[in-house]
């Protein structure tokens, strides 16, 4: 890892990605305490309220304070409306993400996790990393679609593993190395 700031800002072409803020936390509880969401995140309560939300902001901003994780909220530019959530473990680069039902299926998880990669691998992570449910095929399309490749690496806990090398995004997006 290099000493490098962590990223306050992330824009794609339709979000913001930005830390979380008290205030985010109605909008945002609504939406990852549906079951429908919260069923694949394997670190996140359900039933999910207020407070869970509370202690999440003040969780992320703990961690980002101290280089643990990279947590952002991402928010549609038009309106600043929320739609969901992505973050990376600084120690070893698992990333997780998550968006609200009415904001799936438009692309925006592409969106996020491409914002969010580069910026990854700009503070000296090697690899990322993802834990999926093997019956998340969303996801999985998603992971793949991005670049990110299964991993098969004898874990044999009840999840697949995908990762993605600095090395391979350089390869896939040369353009912007
Ligand atoms: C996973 C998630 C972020 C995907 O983001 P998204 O922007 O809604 O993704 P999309 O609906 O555009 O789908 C991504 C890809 O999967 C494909 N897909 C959608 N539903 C699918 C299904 N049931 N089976 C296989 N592929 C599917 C899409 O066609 C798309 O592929 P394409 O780009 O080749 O067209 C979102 O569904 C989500 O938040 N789910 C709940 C939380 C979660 O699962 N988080 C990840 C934990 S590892």
């Amino acid at each position: 890892m290099t000493g490098a700031p962590l990223p306050d800002r992330l824009d794609t072409a339709r979000l913001t990605l930005r830390p979380f803020r008290l205030e985010d936390v109605e909008r945002f509880a609504r939406l990852i305490g549906e079951w429908e969401v919260a069923r694949w995140l394997a670190r996140v309560p359900h039933p999910y309220g207020l407070e869970d939300g509370q202690a999440w902001v003040a969780l992320a901003a703990r961690n980002r304070a101290e280089r643990a994780s990279l947590d952002l909220l991402a928010v549609r530019r038009d309106d600043g409306q929320p739609v969901g959530g992505i973050g990376v473990i600084l120690a070893d680069g698992e990333v997780g993400y998550w968006l609200g039902r009415p904001h799936q299926g438009i692309g925006y998880g592409a969106e996020m996790l491409r914002a969010v990669v580069p910026a990854a691998f700009a503070l000296g992570l090697p690899r990322l990393w993802a834990r999926i449910a093997p019956d998340n095929h969303r996801s999985r399309r998603l992971l793949e679609t991005v670049g990110f490749t299964p991993l098969d690496d004898g874990d044999h806990d009840d999840a697949d593993h995908y990762e993605l090398t600095a090395g391979r995004w350089r390869f896939l997006t040369p353009e912007t190395a």
